[in-house]
């Protein structure tokens, strides 16, 4: 395969840029040792319900999502979610820790257009970009929001050509979620799958174009 010309550099957020599971930290400390559990059942029912709401047509932001599978998983786990630990749960969400090499990585694009592309609505990705050390590297942060399809639908990944001017081969697209690498590949994005966890490719008739274990393999593209 030749090698494609680049232009934008874009970026999902939750699992790829930042990691979902600091979140265990302020659960444990809430919920002693079920830390682990609830975060997981949390992030499975996040996910699992912006495809269901996607598909009944039902949208609604991705942090009243994240708050309802918030509280999913504390029924599920069997643990009393007050107010008070509801708003400490959601503002650790608005907080959680980026990959370490992520920082390192954008100053290195610096000459190519970088965006985030996310399911996340502008009221938890501004504070999560602002409060990382990395905000001011970022061109454009992009929600599906604006146009209210989530991720992997090809409606949402047109915002991006719209918003950030590239046509969809000019793009090389980074999530570590399998199912956003299928619908970026789908789409027509070249796609680099950033494969943390050592996971095995979802079945869905398409294959990234590149796999890494984390962003810094995305590198060998500077031209
Ligand atoms: C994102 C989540 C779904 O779009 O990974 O950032």
């Amino acid at each position: 395969m030749s090698k494609p010309t680049i232009k934008a550099f874009v970026f999902d957020a939750y699992g790829t840029l930042f990691d979902v599971h600091s979140v265990i930290e302020k659960c444990n400390e809430l919920f002693p040792d079920k830390g682990e559990e609830i975060s997981q059942v949390w992030r499975q029912k996040q996910l699992e319900y912006s495809f269901l709401r996607q598909l009944m047509g039902t949208y609604t932001t991705f942090f009243s999502i994240t708050k309802d599978a918030l509280h999913y998983a504390c029924k599920q786990v069997g643990v009393g979610l007050s107010e008070k630990k509801e708003k400490e749960l959601l503002s650790a969400y608005l907080k959680l820790n980026h990959y370490e090499e992520v920082k390192g990585v954008l100053e290195k694009l610096n000459p190519y257009q970088k965006a985030i592309f996310s399911n996340g609505s502008l009221d938890m990705l501004s504070p999560l970009v602002e409060h990382s050390s990395f905000g001011h590297l970022v061109d454009d942060v992009l929600t599906v929001d604006e146009v209210k399809q989530f991720k992997p639908t090809p409606m949402s990944y047109q915002l991006v050509l719209e918003k950030l001017g590239v046509r969809r081969e000019e793009v090389l697209f980074m999530s570590s979620n399998p199912w956003d690498i299928a619908g970026a590949t789908n789409f027509g994005f070249y796609t680099a799958w950033i494969n943390r966890q050592d996971k095995v490719m979802d079945e869905l008739g398409v294959r990234p174009h590149y796999e890494y274990k984390d962003l810094n393999g995305i590198l060998e593209h500077l031209g």
